[in-house]
């Protein structure tokens, strides 16, 4: 709104606080006996964007993420979380933060709205039932024991829950592992609605799908690590200028020789598909076509596309990021 004001004189303090980051992480260090977790990362999100952490199974994003919302503490490191030390005074933030997480027991014999209520009265400002209810599309079941509850839905009705004290930042860990394409597509509409009025959003991932299309920006994590981070045209554009043309492997060719044709920058093979990142998509599928007609095969379902964030994880730590 107002912040264009900022050149006439110095900062308000509410545009001070505006600016500053929601989330800042310096440093940080957790391990489990032997288990490096997390190995020195940093990264900030600012107010009122999706941030996403985008890693493969054991990545460390739980660990980080749990850290943040004050319930594991660091071995090293600083955590600020809305301008408090989340390992020193996590009591400070539990107020103005909302917390799904990854694996909730939910009172079995409640119903969901019970089990909403319950969590209401944990705070001193809550939205109401009704809201939190239509809010993941539960009103149908508000009435359900909770143990009744698709798995889809349990991870519904715990996004609910982590809505229940209007919080000013959300941290959802995997909110759409297990729901089907329509409940994750509501979801990201809920998160995207969530930031019209201004909620902070992190959450975890290992859908490159729903970084590309909820994320503000990403943080790429594998073992502890955080290898890239930026909005996902920031991550492709930094590494793909080119586009890849794909088709199915065809053992006669040597991956080798297919990154020696024409305009082609790189050549991999995953899962079956081998992929020429080429400046050059004409050319290289004209060399290519020359190459399979004179050992008499056929590319089958050959294909060009943009690099897509896929493509960057695959780069930059040479396995997939798939289920
Ligand atoms: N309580 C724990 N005790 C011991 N090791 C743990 C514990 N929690 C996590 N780990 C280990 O720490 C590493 C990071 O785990 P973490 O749960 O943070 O990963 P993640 O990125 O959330 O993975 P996922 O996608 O499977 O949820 C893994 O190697 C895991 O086995
Ligand atoms: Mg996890």
């Amino acid at each position: 709104m107002a912040r264009g004001a900022d050149c006439s004189g110095g900062r308000s303090g509410l545009n001070a606080e505006l600016q500053e980051p929601v989330i800042e992480v310096d440093g940080l260090r957790k391990r489990y006996g032997d288990v490096v977790a997390v190995d020195g990362i940093g990264f900030a999100v600012r107010r009122g964007e999706i941030f996403g952490l985008l890693g493969p199974n054991g990545a460390g994003k739980t660990t980080t993420v749990e850290i943040l919302e004050g319930l594991r503490k660091p071995d090293a490191g600083t955590v600020r979380v809305l301008g408090i030390d989340a390992a020193r005074a996590p009591e400070r933030i539990k107020e103005r933060i909302g917390v799904q997480l990854q694996t909730v027991s939910l009172y079995p014999f409640l119903t969901v709205t019970e089990v909403l209520d319950l969590f209401r009265s944990f705070y001193r400002h809550s939205m109401p039932t009704a809201w939190l209810l239509e809010a993941v599309e539960l009103g149908e079941r508000r009435d359900a024991q909770t143990r009744h509850l698709s798995g889809g839905q349990r991870q519904r009705l715990s996004v609910a829950l982590a809505l229940v004290n209007d919080p000013e930042l959300v941290f959802l860990d995997e909110p759409t592992t297990g729901m089907d394409p329509q409940a994750r597509r509501s979801l990201w509409s809920l998160v995207q609605r969530l930031r019209e009025q201004g909620t902070t959003v992190l959450l975890t991932t290992h859908y490159m799908e729903e970084a590309e299309q909820l994320c503000d920006r990403v943080a790429v994590m594998d073992h502890g690590h955080v290898l890239e981070l930026g909005t996902v045209d920031e991550l492709v554009s930094r590494r793909f200028r080119e586009r890849a043309v794909h088709f199915e492997t065809l053992p006669e060719l040597d991956l080798r020789e297919l990154g020696d044709l024409a305009g082609v920058k790189r050549a991999v093979v995953e899962d079956g598909q081998t992929v020429l990142y080429t400046a050059d998509v004409g050319a290289t599928i004209g060399a290519l076509l020359a190459r399979t007609e004179a050992l008499g095969l056929e590319p089958r379902n050959l294909g060009i596309r943009r690099a897509t964030l896929e493509d960057v994880f695959l780069d930059l730590t040479g396995h997939a990021l798939r289920e």
